[in-house]
């Protein structure tokens, strides 16, 4: 059910917690003490596809890349969620229930969004260079297909949809975590902050890092707890009636 503030208008959801950095040192030393999910075919396929274009190796363009292709699924489940949106707009109860979903995706989205921006900014801080093949048109070709993927399972058979989402979420907290591990120098360089007002301020560029794992962690949840949620408990996969 939508929250509502004071003046009577909807609150939007606020996104992953930010954490204070023993809980991010905690986070960090949890993502690699577990195991990774189990990877489906597509899954691989899409690893394979970002392997391919930007090596094997986690990086900051490389995790810029990831973060281009990460918005896509919220994207089209959005764009899924306006369809339903319509074909049930007399019915008010289930109208705001599918709303509830479209506006949680969107801020899956922005997070992600902000995600992006960050790298993007730390690559151009580092004089990274990018190439308009490999760092424009894969990655658009590659979130192409992923988006249609996405909101093609989405119909047809939606725990498809959440169990490969998990998978490139949970694909992405081991990356951004077991980078800051092997990095042990980005414990001593700054946050630039440049999106502070937007995303907070950390202690080190580690702890950046591990806040943006973390945050994967909580997409991966969600999609988890979607993909084991009751279908008709998902207003977005509500057959039509
Ligand atoms: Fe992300
Ligand atoms: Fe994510």
């Amino acid at each position: 059910m939508s929250a509502v503030t004071l003046a009577g208008r909807p609150e939007v959801p606020a996104g992953p917690p930010k954490l204070e950095p023993a809980e991010l040192q905690a986070a960090q030393k949890q993502t690699l003490d577990a195991p990774r999910l189990h990877y489906g075919l597509l899954a691989r396929l899409l690893f394979r596809a970002t392997d391919l274009a930007y090596g094997t190796g986690p990086g900051i363009v490389k995790f810029a890349m990831l973060e281009y292709i990460a918005r896509v699924p919220y994207q089209a489940w959005e764009r899924v969620g306006y369809l339903v949106l319509a074909r049930h707009r007399r019915r008010s109860a289930l109208a705001t229930r599918v709303f509830d979903r479209i506006v949680a995706t969107r801020a899956e989205q922005d997070n992600e969004q902000w995600h992006l921006l960050i790298m993007q900014d730390l690559a151009q801080r580092g004089g990274l260079r990018q190439s308009p093949l490999r760092h424009r048109v894969a990655p658009w070709l590659i979130a192409f297909f992923y988006y249609h993927v996405s909101w093609l399972l989405l119909v047809i058979r939606p725990q498809a949809s959440y169990r490969l989402n998990a998978a490139f979420e949970d694909h992405a907290e081991h990356e951004y975590m077991a980078y800051v591990a092997a990095h042990p120098e980005l414990e001593r360089e700054p946050d630039p902050g440049t999106y502070a007002a937007q995303y907070g301020r950390y202690a080190s560029l580690a702890d950046l890092f591990r806040q943006i794992g973390h945050d994967e962690r909580v997409h991966k949840l969600d999609s988890l707890a979607s993909l084991r949620a009751p279908r008709l408990a998902d207003p977005l996969t509500e057959p039509a009636c």
